[in-house]
């Protein structure tokens, strides 16, 4: 057992009690035994060097990533498995009509009705609901019933019997379902799950297709509605945010996981040959990129930490690329680092630490608070460490904290930029540009990582990686779904490929 850590927690008193350490010292005080400003900086050097990616290693990984993308459209069952999603091509932006959309992607469930109104314009009404994690790992039929149930109290809610609702007492709504996991797909409406990502488990579901489970439940209610199409959150901003932007090429979610989206050449998906589709088509193509590296560990610089978060995931060996990314493991790997330190008895001498210790228990929007605090004593972060974790910190730690949030914030924005890359590079969109729809709480909410993916881009394109520029995504889960919805009853109606 690491003394330092354990024996930071308690003291022992002349009667051979234990008891816990008292937290009532400010940082000023100097009793605490506290590492020195040089101990800190040379700690943060070694860490430096973990998690430094230099431009060479980005190019390196963006090539591997290339072939493997390539690849996953040739064969079934790769790794990365480039789900054909079955949306052909770009909206117009003259789609039109009122649409549902259900959202199952992390931690809430979504409801929306969707009135595209043409030319790009859209209105939204949504309620949100709250997922427990109860439901998240138990039966799957459970999850689906509860997805159908917030869906009839939505409908309910929005059809007054006078009319005067947004919906109209006996109007069938078609549906777009959301949902962000990856699944197979033999056709629009349909969706075998491959496997739950971001920490969810509910049993009896993966291997089953998903549409046909929530089709069961939204039966058990009679709900005037029709699964029109089964779409994962990328297809669904991909499409929103060309209906908005038509420069976009690529959608990439950055939030609690990580994925990305573009639309292909038909003639280079060689997996749906079989198919009868036009070579000259193009369709949408969900890549699942988060499991790039997943059990081979080849390409993808992991470090010591990484490890141990693949190891105690509830999916080891999964997921490679995301869990160094994601907002679902950001706060854990930099966890892991500060109890490495405290186990060494570098960090939190003579302080009780058995909050840190939890796993899990170091948000990552604790790293982007950290990286923005402004103030020179570091305030928000001494507010972290001592609200959240009964912790004192010193000036000189909670610099190194800050410095070691940077470093895992900029590894994660710098492998998103590899990603991206290795589309643009498939696509040969570099010398014209294009735009890439980036949506997600890491993208939206974490200060300076969409600038670290364009610094990313160029360290590896050179100049012209100034050509590919992100941009706020549109609602993809919501407008996305309507208008993929909108889309696919238009192609079915005029019996356009209307076998998938
Ligand atoms: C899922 C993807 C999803 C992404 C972002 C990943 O864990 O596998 O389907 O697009 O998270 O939500």
């Amino acid at each position: 057992m690491p003394a330092s850590r354990r024996g930071s927690g308690s003291q022992n008193l002349p009667t051979g009690q234990t008891t816990l350490a008292m937290h009532t010292r400010t940082q000023d005080e100097e009793d605490l035994p506290h590492a020195t400003k040089k101990t800190m900086v040379d700690h943060l050097r070694k860490y430096e060097s973990a998690f430094t990616l230099t431009p060479q290693r980005m190019r390196m990984i963006t090539e591997a990533f290339k072939d493997t993308l390539e690849h996953g459209l040739k064969e079934y069952g790769q790794i990365v498995p480039m789900i054909p999603t079955y949306v052909f091509g770009w909206p117009t932006g003259e789609e039109k009509g009122d649409f549902l959309a259900v959202d199952l992607g992390g931690t809430n469930l979504r409801v929306c009705l969707v009135t595209l109104q043409g030319e790009g314009k859209f209105e939204i009404t949504q309620t949100k609901y709250r997922l427990t994690e109860e439901q998240k790992h138990g039966d799957g039929e459970k999850l689906f019933d509860f997805c159908a149930e917030c869906l009839q109290t939505f409908i309910n809610t929005n059809t007054p019997e006078d009319g005067t609702g947004l919906i109209k007492p006996g109007q069938e709504l078609a549906l777009g379902f959301t949902f962000s996991y990856p699944c197979a797909q033999e056709r629009i409406d349909h969706g075998q799950l491959i496997r739950w990502t971001k920490g969810f488990g509910a049993h009896n579901t993966e291997g089953r297709d998903v549409a046909a489970m929530f089709r069961t439940s939204l039966e058990k209610l009679h709900l005037p509605v029709k699964l029109t199409a089964l779409i994962n959150d990328t297809t669904g901003t991909l499409i929103a945010s060309h209906y908005v932007n038509p420069r976009t090429k690529i959608a990439v979610i950055f939030g609690t996981g990580c994925n990305a989206a573009y639309m292909e050449n038909v003639s280079e998906i060689g997996k749906i040959d079989n198919l009868g589709i036009e070579k000259s088509a193009q369709m949408a193509i969900n890549c699942e990129w988060g499991a790039f590296d997943s059990f081979q560990h080849e390409h993808l610089p992991r470090t010591k930490y990484d490890q141990i978060v693949d190891e105690t995931s509830n999916k080891p060996g999964e997921q490679a690329f995301e869990k160094l990314i994601s907002g679902r493991y950001l706060g854990e790997i930099l966890r892991l680092v500060i109890c490495e330190l405290t186990d060494e008895g570098v960090l939190f001498l003579g302080q009780n630490t058995y909050k840190i210790e939890k796993a899990y228990s170091f948000d990552t929007a604790f790293l982007s608070l950290m990286e923005s605090d402004p103030t020179e004593e570091l305030l928000m972060i001494i507010g972290i460490f001592s609200h959240f974790f009964a912790l004192e910190t010193t000036l000189a730690e909670r610099q190194f904290f800050r410095a070691l949030a940077r470093l895992v914030g900029r590894r994660a924005a710098r492998l998103s930029a590899c990603g991206i890359a290795a589309i643009v590079g498939k696509m040969g969109y570099l010398e014209e540009g294009c735009a890439v729809g980036a949506d997600g709480s890491l993208y939206n909410k974490y200060p300076k990582f969409a600038d670290r993916v364009h610094e990313g881009l160029q360290d590896i394109f050179g100049d012209k990686g100034r050509n590919i520029v992100t941009h706020h995504a549109e609602d993809g889960s919501g407008v996305g779904s309507a208008i993929i919805a909108a889309m696919t009853k238009i192609r079915k109606e005029k019996g356009i490929y209307a076998h998938v």
